[in-house]
């Protein structure tokens, strides 16, 4: 029996989808443990893409059973939409293949007015949401007014739940903000099918994985976002509304921390940061178009392009502690074919003085110079490459740097967008 948790470890779209997927072969649950729909998983299958939101990215693999904890924020609609998509692609998504936690708390239509009338009130200090209405769900999570799983299958706690939110959420909405407050009968009526939809698939997962422990089942845990946007631990207040740290998985789903024997960490072999926030890498140059253009980054889920950068080790170590990582997997290295020169950030200035941790004050990230070594690039296409040792040497040079900086065990390095597009090392379940 295993328990392998995957994280990201920087700004999150560092190809986690890809490798949970590769994983699930030798797992039996594969669970999300927090966020929600603010996710974008990308797996390319047989030539096919697959996005997923919410669901795990292990829901390819048919006899695998896949969860949503408790600690994710849940949008019924995109859940269908999902469901309904799979089903046009033969995957027939019925209680034995998916099992969803009652208390995750539900994204309600509210959450997302909200959530995108107030980013844009902040002006050019927004944090540049997904406007999905994840904070405002994990607001009201915290606040102990929020609408769980369970409860859109109990019409008369639902009614008064809503009917209590929408008094304050209307006085926002018309009040403050200006825009269509929400009526509650149609808002409850429409999630009472939502309740009535998903009751077979509501199982109690803390149970369910408990029990699969007992049993010497593997267990994979896929994390959503990265390490650098967690609510406590990264660049708030440019961050999403959850942990995103494995420390996490114990909480998201009701498990002892005895039970995590593995913790990969994901990093793209450069950076790249969706929205607002620092970025202390980042490039404006035609490097920057280069990695943008050929590593197709533009958000999964909102379609905006993201901020490219070159790899910064300080992220890197601060996720190697903040997770515990045992193993590293470098996904996209690949894109980095064709640049004559790869840098790597090793330290900040600031004031003078040499930085090697990621600092934990934005204005010190802010005003802090970059030192960088800088790498020879080579011009070989490596994504027909299986194997290390067919490497190009100078791509085997970045990657032996990456690890000896990081002082932590390559594991993976994807080259290529699609399942077979991997040189595989270790399999952290053997
Ligand atoms: P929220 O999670 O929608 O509240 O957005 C907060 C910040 O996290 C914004 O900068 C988003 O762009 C970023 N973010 C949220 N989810 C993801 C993700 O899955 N990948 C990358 N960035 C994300």
């Amino acid at each position: 029996m295993s328990s392998v948790v995957v994280i990201g470890t920087q700004w999150g779209d560092e190809g986690k989808g890809k490798v949970v997927d590769i994983y699930t072969e030798d797992a039996d649950y594969i669970t999300r443990f927090q966020g929600g729909n603010n996710a974008g998983h990308t797996l390319i299958v047989d030539g096919k893409k697959y996005i997923f939101h919410l669901l795990p990215s292990g829901i390819l693999h048919k006899t695998k059973r896949c969860l949503i904890g408790n600690g994710l924020v849940v949008n019924p609609k995109v859940l269908i939409q999902e469901i309904e998509a799979l089903a046009k692609s033969g995957h027939d998504l019925t209680p034995e293949r998916l099992g969803i936690s009652p208390n995750a708390h539900v994204i309600m239509p509210y959450h997302e007015a909200i959530d995108i009338v107030r980013d844009e009130a902040k002006g050019n200090k927004k944090i540049g949401t997904t406007g999905r209405g994840i904070g405002p769900c994990y607001e009201d999570k915290v606040k102990r007014t929020g609408i769980r799983m369970q409860d859109l299958m109990d019409k008369d706690l639902l009614t008064e739940k809503v009917e209590f939110n929408l008094k304050e959420k209307n006085f926002l909405l018309k009040g403050m903000y200006n825009t269509e407050p929400f009526d509650p009968e149609p808002v409850v009526n429409e999630y009472l099918t939502y309740g009535e939809r998903f009751s077979g698939f509501i199982t109690n997962i803390s149970l369910e994985l408990n029990h699969a422990i007992a049993e010497g089942k593997n267990l994979l845990f896929e994390g959503a976002q990265g390490t650098h946007l967690d609510i406590d631990h990264g660049t708030y207040p440019f961050v999403t509304s959850s942990n995103t740290l494995a420390g996490n998985v114990l909480a998201g789903v009701g498990m002892g921390p005895s039970n995590i024997d593995f913790v990969i960490g994901i990093a793209k072999a450069y950076t790249t940061r969706v929205g607002g926030g620092p970025f202390p890498t980042e490039l404006f140059d035609e490097t920057s178009v280069h990695l943008q253009k050929k590593g197709a980054e533009f958000g999964s889920t909102t379609g905006r392009p993201r901020r490219c950068g070159w790899l910064d080790i300080l992220t890197l170590k601060n996720a190697k502690r903040l997770n515990g990582i045992s193993g590293l997997v470098i996904t996209k290295l690949d894109v980095l074919t064709g640049l004559k020169t790869i840098k790597i950030a090793t330290a900040y200035k600031y004031k003078g003085g040499i930085i090697d941790e990621m600092p934990t004050t934005l204005k010190v990230i802010e005003e802090s110079e970059i030192i960088y070594e800088e790498f020879p690039g080579w011009d070989d296409d490596i994504t027909g490459v299986r194997n290390l040792s067919d490497l190009p040497v100078n791509a085997r040079k970045y990657l032996d740097k990456i690890e000896e900086l990081i002082n932590c065990p390559i594991t993976m390095v994807s080259v290529g967008p699609g399942r077979e597009e991997t040189i595989i090392l270790t399999n952290p379940f053997a």
